[in-house]
Formats: structure tokens, C-alpha cells, sequence
């Protein structure tokens, strides 16, 4: 699969990049500004629906059950969200993402990054019409899976265009652009709720439109980058690669990166089955990895808070304003953490970063859960201060996530891979993070109204669990070249360099 190649312009550099002559220039930053508008999208999604199923005039027209069970005085504070359909409202999109993943690998490879952002773009606006104006449940299911394909493409395409036109000595943090936007996206989607659900009937309709402002960026954008140089050289266009290469580099000098990308294009073709070749067992070790990095990254709980913070709020006492606002506080937290991981997480490494968060999160799910259990019985609300104390809690909790488990989750799949696997890897990432999305967004309701405070003992428990997996099976990629990963990482490790024993190097080039 060509795709699978696609990456090797940037991940040339890291072993001999650094000789390259490209330095960030405004058309670049002007290129990933542009595409990461697709993180934007997926961010205001995460972000919008837990703030729309919270308010009444959305519940009273599609959830008429929820409505009656919310206002009703003796409901059990845990479960009066407690509904399949509202939960398929939330979770449906990532369904959608997960099938819509497969069909964007293939049109990404054939057809360009560029044309897989504008149909993610095109087709996410028509879910936007769909929800816009709905007047039927029907309508909304319908337009969330429009806007799940939507996603499907541009997660696909946007981090592959990142780290292709990225100068190869600023592809981590520009990959970490990609959360950032995503983080930004949810802020915004927790404000616009914040001030829709003053007003009556129709503010949720905003809330959802207003998704097509990403997309339509995107849209636009779209026509202003070019489509990168690993993409035209692999589809046979070298003589515009060469062109668009030298644009976005700034020089004239770009010969050796241009040897590169058309060596590393020679090479993918060579592979006939990327995805046969994954399932050899000297691949085991990244595809474990990158498929945990994604289950775990989900079992920290986190779209627990993010789709929900407004209903988990409201759950927990708060009137719908202040737990729109809590959930905005949290937004913040989110956006500023994460750029707390693009200064660190070169500096501090992968691990340690990880490691930290892992007892901070865990310290705070338990306060979380006990603090609950103490003062939050099913009916009746918690008092001021307490209220003011989750609050603290959830935040406490959002940072380490937001410095750790939410950019490295696409970091570390991302550059663990040999080449001639990256893409192909790169997808199971992708389709476990939707599939591990959908399961907690459909599960958590229920689970909440089952397991009362306790949910937060059960992510507790998962975070012990990738806390020991980080310390024993997880090596540090740090500064390590990406084309080095086998000789330098894999070989190395206790337990991981039993797959790799008999096998030949990895194919390096000069
Ligand atoms: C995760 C999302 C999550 C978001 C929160 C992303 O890395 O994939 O599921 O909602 O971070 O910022």
C-alpha cells in the first residue's frame, strides 16, 4: 500500500534530516494551519454533544423520556441520562469513523491527502446540515454518521499531510498540533454551549451548525495547499513533487530530500501487503503497542469527562449554567496542558511523562470516586464547597491526560513503525481509537447509573494497568531516529527483542 510509504519524506529526516536545508517558513505554518482545522472539527464534535443532550429544550424534542426522567424530583442523580438513544447520539459518529477509516486509507493513497481532506470536508458539512435541522431522531443519527465519515477521512489524511510537509526537525510538535486543535475544538464547542443554552427553542441548533465553520476552513483552505511532495512522486507526478518540495522548503536545495522521498516511494511499491506484513512477528511489538497506546489512552476515562462533563456535571449537582461553565474551566485546563506537552515532551521523553500522569490521574479518579461516594447519595446534591472540589479534581485529572496519554496516543503509533509498516500501523491506531471511543461513549451512561461513584474506581484500576505496562513494555523514543527504532529500540529491549531475533534488519536507507 503506497500510503504506507507516504510518511518516509519526513521520517528520512530524522536519521539524516537534519542535513535538509528546509526551515519553517510562513507557507508551511500556513499549510498546517490550514489542514489541522481538521482536528478542530473532531474536537468541536467530542465537545458539542454532551452540552446539547444536557439541555432541555433538545431533550424535550428528541428525548422526550430523558426530559421527563430529568425533571423528575425523586430521579437518581446517576442515572436519569441513562438512555441507548441518547448514548447513540454521542457514540454513533465514532462508529461511522471507524468504517469510514478503511475506505479513507485507500482513497488518501490514490487519489492524495489533499482530495481526502476536501471530501472529509464536503461530506462532514452535509451531517452538519442534517443535525442542523433536524426534526426527527432519525435525522440526527443520520447526520451524526455523516459527520463520523467526515472524521474517518480527515483523521486519516490531516496527520499523514502534517508530517509530510512538515520540516523534518519540527514534525513532533507539529504532529502535536494536530491534539492541540482537537483540544482547541472542544473549548469552543463548551463555549458556543455555554451561551446556546440560554437561548430557547433552538440554541442546540446552533450548537450543532456551527460545526460547519471548521469544515468550511478546511473546505477553502483546501484549495489554497498543495498536495505533498511524498503523495505526487508516489502517484507518479515527480516533476510537481519536485516543485511543491522546493515551495514549502523555501530553497532551491532540496536534491537529497527529493532522493529520499522518491527512494522511500520505490520502496512502498516493493511492499505488495503492508497489512500482510504487519501481521509477520517482527512487527508484533509496534502493532501491540500502537493498538494499546489507543485502548489505554481510552481507558483513562477521559471522553468519560469530555463528552459528558456538562451531564456528569449536572449529575453531580450542578444547574445546567454551572455545569456548562465547569465544563469550559476544564476545556481550558485541556488546550493549556497540551501545550505543556509540546514544550516537554522532547525535553522530559515519552515515559516519564506518561508515568507522571498515570499516578496523577489515578490519585484524582479515587479523590473523584470517594469524594462521590461520601457526599453524593442517588438523590439530593453535593454542597458548594464539595462541588468545588470535583471541579478542582476533574481538572487536576484533564491536565495530566492533556500532557500525556492525549498527544503521545497519536505520537508514539506514529513513529514506532519501520517504514514499510508505518501506515498500515498507523491505521489500527486510528480504528482502535474509534472503536475504544464508540464503546465508552455508548457504555459510560449506563455504567454511571450501574456502578454509581464506583466508574471512577474501574478507570482507576485500568490506569494501574498501563502504568505497569509504560514501566516494563514500553521503551523510550526520545531523540531516537525513526529509521533507527529496530536496531536502537526493538533489538534492545528485554522482552520485545525476542521478536526480532531472526529476523533481517529493517531495510535503512543511506
Ligand atoms: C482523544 C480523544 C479525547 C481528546 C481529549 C484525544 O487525543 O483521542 O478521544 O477526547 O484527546 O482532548
Amino acid at each position: 500500500m503506497a500510503v504506507g510509504m507516504a510518511i518516509s519524506s519526513a521520517d528520512a529526516g530524522d536519521g539524516g534530516g537534519f542535513a535538509f536545508d528546509g526551515k519553517m517558513n510562513k507557507f508551511v505554518i500556513l499549510c498546517c494551519i490550514i489542514a489541522s482545522t481538521g482536528g478542530l472539527m473532531f474536537g468541536y464534535d467530542i465537545g458539542i454533544s454532551g452540552g446539547v443532550t444536557a439541555m432541555d429544550d433538545f431533550l424535550e424534542k428528541f428525548f422526550h423520556s430523558v426530559y421527563l426522567k430529568k425533571h423528575h424530583a425523586h430521579e437518581d442523580n446517576y442515572c436519569k441520562y441513562n438512555n441507548q438513544g441518547l448514548q447513540l447520539f454521542t457514540s454513533s459518529l465514532y462508529l461511522a469513523a471507524l468504517v469510514a477509516s478503511f475506505f479513507a486509507s485507500y482513497v488518501c493513497s490514490k487519489y492524495g491527502r489533499k482530495f481526502t481532506m476536501q471530501v472529509a470536508a464536503f461530506i462532514f458539512l452535509l451531517g452538519v446540515l442534517f443535525n442542523g435541522a433536524a426534526f426527527h431522531v432519525a435525522m440526527l443519527i443520520g447526520g451524526r454518521l455523516l459527520l463520523g465519515c467526515g472524521i474517518g477521512f480527515a483523521n486519516q489524511a490531516v496527520p499523514l499531510f502534517l508530517s509530510e510537509i512538515a520540516p523534518v526537525k519540527y514534525r513532533g510538535g507539529l504532529n502535536i498540533l494536530f491534539q492541540l486543535m482537537v483540544t482547541i475544538g472542544i473549548l469552543i464547542a463548551n463555549l458556543v454551549n455555554f451561551f446556546m443554552e440560554k437561548i430557547h427553542p433552538w440554541g442546540w441548533r446552533v450548537s450543532l451548525s456551527l460545526a460547519g465553520v471548521p469544515a468550511m476552513l478546511l473546505l477553502i483552505g483546501s484549495f489554497v495547499i498543495p498536495e505533498t511532495p511524498t503523495s505526487l512522486i508516489e502517484r507518479g507526478q515527480q516533476n510537481q513533487g519536485l516543485e511543491t518540495l522546493r515551495k514549502i522548503r523555501g530553497t532551491e536545495n532540496v536534491e537529497k530530500e527529493y532522493q529520499e522521498i522518491v527512494h522511500a516511494c520505490e520502496m512502498a511499491h516493493e511492499v505488495k501487503h503492508p497489512f500482510r506484513n504487519l501481521m509477520k512477528r517482527k512487527s508484533r511489538p509496534q502493532l501491540v503497542i500502537a493498538i494499546l497506546m489507543q485502548v489505554f489512552q481510552q481507558f483513562t476515562g477521559i471522553n468519560a469527562i469530555m463528552f459528558y462533563a456538562p451531564v456528569l456535571f449536572q449529575t453531580i449537582g450542578f444547574h445546567n449554567n454551572a455545569s456548562l461553565m465547569s465544563a469550559v474551566i476544564t476545556g481550558i485546563v485541556n488546550v493549556v496542558s497540551t501545550i505543556v506537552s509540546i514544550v516537554l515532551v522532547d525535553i522530559l521523553g515519552r515515559r516519564m511523562l506518561l508515568l507522571e500522569a498515570c499516578a496523577q490521574m489515578f490519585i484524582s479518579q479515587l479523590a473523584i470516586g470517594s469524594t462521590l461516594m461520601v457526599h453524593l447519595e442517588s438523590t439530593g446534591s453535593l454542597t458548594k464547597i464539595t462541588s468545588i472540589a470535583v471541579v478542582c479534581l476533574v481538572c487536576v485529572y484533564v491536565m495530566s491526560f492533556a500532557w500525556s496519554w492525549g498527544p503521545l496516543g497519536w505520537l508514539i503509533p506514529s513513529e514506532i513503525f519501520p517504514v514499510e509498516t508505518r501506515t498500515a500501523g498507523y491505521a489500527f491506531a486510528v480504528s482502535s481509537n474509534m472503536l475504544f471511543t464508540f464503546l465508552i461513549a455508548q457504555a459510560f451512561l449506563s455504567m454511571l447509573c450501574s456502578m454509581k461513584a464506583a466508574v471512577f474506581f474501574f478507570f482507576a484500576v485500568w490506569i494501574i494497568i498501563m502504568g505497569l505496562f509504560t514501566i516494563f513494555l514500553l521503551p523510550e523514543t526520545k531523540g531516537i531516529p525513526i529509521d533507527e527504532m529496530t536496531d536502537r529500540v526493538w533489538k534492545q529491549h528485554w522482552f520485545w527483542r525476542r521478536f526480532m531475533d531472526h529476523d533481517t534488519p529493517c531495510p535503512s536507507r543511506v
